[in-house]
Parts: structure tokens; sequence; C-alpha cells
């Protein structure tokens, strides 16, 4: 199977207008075919007015996805008129919302390259350097390049596309510098974090909220139909088989994680077909893990953790497997997770909690992110 590993930029115009100048500029550069790089612009035009009092664990949901977004995104590449010497203010409104929490919001750290462009012979200059500012207050990193001012716009602009070559040039510079510089970006206090099992009952609750605490998340699927869901939550998809060890290999080397999350499983949708099928969750457990090991040992060996269960298994290839996953995963000086059954949305267990140890699937979630900081050795999740 092959791997998807492409960096994404998010774009953001900072006019509303349909026929925007800014917008139109932005599009053209998202068309444009970028080696390992892509653009995707998010639409502002949904975020409602700042207000403290709907801020905090949950925004509205236009923020939380302009956050999720931010968060998931390598770089952001801002393109924007400027409004009476300063910001425009949706553009402005956005990057509150994205700033809170203050030094802990998914702007810090960030990647980000600013175009402005107006019809005056000024090309927005002043914006420039507010905007600047601005990121500059998020702790937001302004890549170093030429300032891009695009004067006179409206003759630069045909058919809702930017046609000045000078300019397509200059501004083709500063999304490769961009590029460049969200390569090596630490993104602070937030990590890499490579989840193998994304689409599954936890990895679906644990991308959110692994975002929201700021890590960039790469989501490992094998079902091309789930890559969309995988993004849509807020990771990078990384479509691949973890038994195709060579593609595993390169998708984690190209990844570059701080961590490898393993929560792979092969369980039936029947529960009671577990115990027939069981030789599949034993298989991806032992050499899917094995194959997780290896690709973090070719990539700079980044901290592994990894699912396990809470309860004594009977005798059996179930039980072999999950002491050899923890012996091998303790061996390398990870963390494994030793989660109760799973109850609530999406588990067996959805109508009536099972008998312990057991843990709701949103605590464990939550409990999973907090490990991440967690030193060698077991961790054990239940309510
Ligand atoms: C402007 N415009 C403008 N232009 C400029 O160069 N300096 C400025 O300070 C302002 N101020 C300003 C304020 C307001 C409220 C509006 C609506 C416009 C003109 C602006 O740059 C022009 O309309 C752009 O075409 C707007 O960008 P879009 O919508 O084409 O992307």
């Amino acid at each position: 199977m092959s791997t998807i590993t492409t960096r994404k930029l998010l774009g953001i115009a900072g006019s509303l207008r349909s026929d925007s100048y800014n917008r139109a500029i932005l599009r053209t550069l998202a068309e444009k075919s970028w080696e390992g790089v892509e653009i995707e612009i998010f639409d502002i035009s949904s975020i409602p007015l700042y207000n403290s009092d709907q801020d905090g664990g949950h925004p509205p949901d236009p923020v939380q996805k302009l956050k999720s977004s931010i968060a998931a995104c390598a770089g952001l590449l801002v393109v924007s008129p400027e409004y009476n010497y300063g910001i425009p203010g949706v553009l402005k409104n956005a990057l509150d919302w994205a700033s809170r929490p203050a030094y802990k919001s998914p702007l810090v750290g960030k990647p980000v390259g600013i175009i402005t462009s107006s019809m005056a012979t000024t090309g927005g200059a002043r914006a420039q350097t507010a905007i600047r500012d601005c990121f500059y207050g998020c702790l937001a990193e302004v890549v170093p390049y030429v300032e891009v001012a695009i004067p006179t716009v409206h003759d630069k602009v045909q058919c809702g596309r930017l046609t000045d070559e000078k300019s397509l040039a200059l501004a083709s510079g500063l999304v490769k510098a961009l590029a460049l510089a969200s390569r090596g970006a630490a993104h602070n206090d937030g990590m890499r974090v490579f989840l193998a099992g994304a689409s599954g009952v936890i990895g679906q609750r644990l991308i959110p909220r692994l975002v929201q605490a700021g890590h960039v998340v790469g989501g490992l699927t094998r079902s091309p139909s789930k890559t969309e869901l995988v993004s849509h939550l807020g990771a990078e998809p990384i479509l691949c088989d973890v038994f195709d060890r060579e593609a595993l290999i390169q998708a984690v080397r190209e990844f570059e994680p701080d961590v490898v999350l393993d929560e792979l499983t092969d369980l039936p949708d029947d529960a009671a077909r577990i115990s027939e099928l069981a030789g599949l969750n034993a298989r991806i457990r032992t050499e899917g893990t094995q194959n997780l090991i290896e690709a973090a040992r070719r990539s700079g060996s980044p901290k592994i953790l990894a699912q396990s269960v809470a309860w004594q298994l009977p005798d059996g290839p179930d039980a072999r497997a999950v002491a050899e996953l923890e012996r091998s995963v303790l061996a390398e000086s990870g963390v494994v997770l030793r989660y109760g059954q799973f109850y609530g949305p999406g588990t067996y267990n959805e109508q009536q909690p099972p008998k312990e140890p057991r843990v709701q699937i949103d605590r464990a979630a939550e409990r999973t992110v907090e490990a991440l900081g967690e030193p060698t050795g077991v961790v054990v999740i239940v309510d």
C-alpha cells in the first residue's frame, strides 16, 4: 500500500468578499502543484464575533474547527487586504479566537507566511506590520522573507486568479520558505504524534483531544475510506497497512514523530465473534506492534506508548500477544497503557457499563493524552 505524508499549509484570506483579490491570490497559490506541500483554504466567514463567555473548553464549532485545523497544519499562510491601515476585523477576530488559551494556543510556534495586496500602490504594507505584530503576540513564528505586498492588485488578478508573473513568483517564494520552515518546526510544547489505529473507537476520540492539546497528529489507517474521517477529526491522514513493514517504516520516517501511539486492535463489529476472530487481534498486537517498534527505531526512536488491557485474559493467543506487546514496548523504554473495558458511544458497551475494570471511552482518551508525558512503565487507565 502507498503512503500519504504531504505537509499541509492552511491558507486564510482576510476578506470575505466573493470577488476578493486576496482570496484570488490564495486560490491561485492553492491550485499550484508544490512538491510535498499542499495548501488547504480555511473559510473564516462562519467564525462568530469573539466573546470570552463562549471561549473555554467548548468554543463554537467553527472556532473549534479553525483551532484544530491550525493545530494540524504545518504552517499558516495569510493573504489579506489592509483596512484603514490595519488588519481587517474578520481576520483579527479569527486570530483572536485562535490565540486562546494565551501562550498555549495552536498558534504557538506555528510558522506563518503573510501576503497583503491592495488596489493602492502601497500593497497593504501597513497591514503587514499589524498582522506581524498580532502573530508576535500569539507567539507564532513569522518566517523571515522579503515583504510580499502586492500593489495595484486589480491589474494583476483576472478571472479570479493572480496572473501577474512577478507577483506570483514572489508569493511562491514565500510559500516555499514557509514549507521549509514548517519542516523543522518544533511545534513548541506540542508534539508530533504518530497515531496507529486512528480510525478506531479510541483513535477517533483521541485525535481532537490531541489536537486541542497542541499536538500535531499523523493518523495511520489502512482503509482509504477512512482518510476523510481522520482528516476531518484534525489529523494528517497516513494511509498505510501496518503489516506492510517497509511502507510503514517510510511513513513513520517521513512524519518524523516525537511519539508513536499504538492503539491498534483488530476486533469484529459483532462482539459475539471476538473469540472466533481472536487470531486477527493477536496478530496486529504482535506483528503490528513489532513493525511499529522497528519503524520507530529507524526514525530516531521516538517514545512509544501502546494499548494493552487492565484485566487478566484467559490463557491463549490473545493473552500471549498482550504479554509479548507489553514486554517489547517496555524493552524500548515505552509506556504500556492498560485500559479497562471501554464503554460509551461506539464501543461494545454503548447501553450498559461492563464489569470492572472499565473506563468510559472519553475518559480513556483524556487520560491517554495526559499519559504522553509519563515516564516508561505501566499506566492503568480505568474509571
Ligand atoms: C479599504 N481599502 C484600503 N486599501 C488600502 O490600501 N489601505 C487601506 O487602509 C484601506 N482601507 C480600507 C478600509 C475598508 C473598510 C475597505 C472596505 C477597504 C481598500 C481595500 O484594500 C480594497 O477594497 C481591497 O480590494 C480589499 O481586498 P479584497 O476584498 O479585494 O481582498
